[in-house]
């Protein structure tokens, strides 16, 4: 069974969606052991336990340092031990110490296609927003795993969205959320929990 941390930090539906796999089973041979948030107002938390699921905030505001609160996200992460760590929507840099500590076992999801809007900056609505300022006509998102540079970890899945005239950045953002970001999430959870990977 894949033990599995979920990172969050907002509304938590790519957390709902990966709940709903497990539950449904087609995700299969996993389970979330924490919901950890760097927000403590997060709505993902809820989500997690109305489940049953254990949840906790690690916040930067509780901690003198970025150094400390780094540290704190590492220890927290080393007690729990997982096999996997799931950032879904996790606004928060993961440093260096954790990717080392656990080498291709961070995943993250990201609203576009990999290489385009992608790296430093560009995060949530900005990546749409960005998207809909160049035209492309298709978008998308890509679940990838996590190294030491911003979205330039090994690629996993990724799936393509229409961009259609008269596209808000916030349309956009929920076509893709609705039709790759709670597809692909689940989708890799499973093929990592299956050793396929
Ligand atoms: C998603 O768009 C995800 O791709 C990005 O942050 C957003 C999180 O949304 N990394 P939610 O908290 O899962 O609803």
């Amino acid at each position: 069974m894949l033990k599995v941390v979920v990172l969050v930090s907002g509304g938590g539906t790519n957390l709902k969606a990966l709940m709903d796999a497990i539950d449904d089973g087609s995700v299969k041979n996993a389970r979330i052991v924490k919901v950890i948030s760097n927000n403590p107002n997060a709505y993902a938390l809820e989500r997690a336990k109305d489940r049953g699921i254990e949840t906790r905030v690690i916040s930067p505001k509780d901690f003198e340092s970025r150094g400390e609160f780094n540290n704190a996200l590492l220890n927290e992460l080393k007690d729990i031990a997982p096999d996997l760590i799931v950032l879904a929507g996790f606004m928060v840099v993961i440093p260096k110490e954790i990717v080392r500590e656990f080498p291709m076992k961070i995943i993250n999801i990201h609203p576009s296609l990999i290489p385009s809007f992608c790296g430093k900056g560009y995060y949530g609505l900005k990546v749409h927003e960005a998207a809909l300022e160049r035209g492309v006509k298709v978008t998308g998102a890509t679940v990838h795993y996590v190294d030491e540079g911003t979205d330039t970890g090994p690629i996993i899945l990724q799936k393509a969205v229409e961009v259609r005239a008269g596209d808000t950045p916030q349309v956009l953002q929920r076509r893709v959320m609705e039709e790759a970001e709670w597809k692909i999430l689940p989708l890799a959870v499973n093929m990592i929990a299956g050793g396929e990977l």
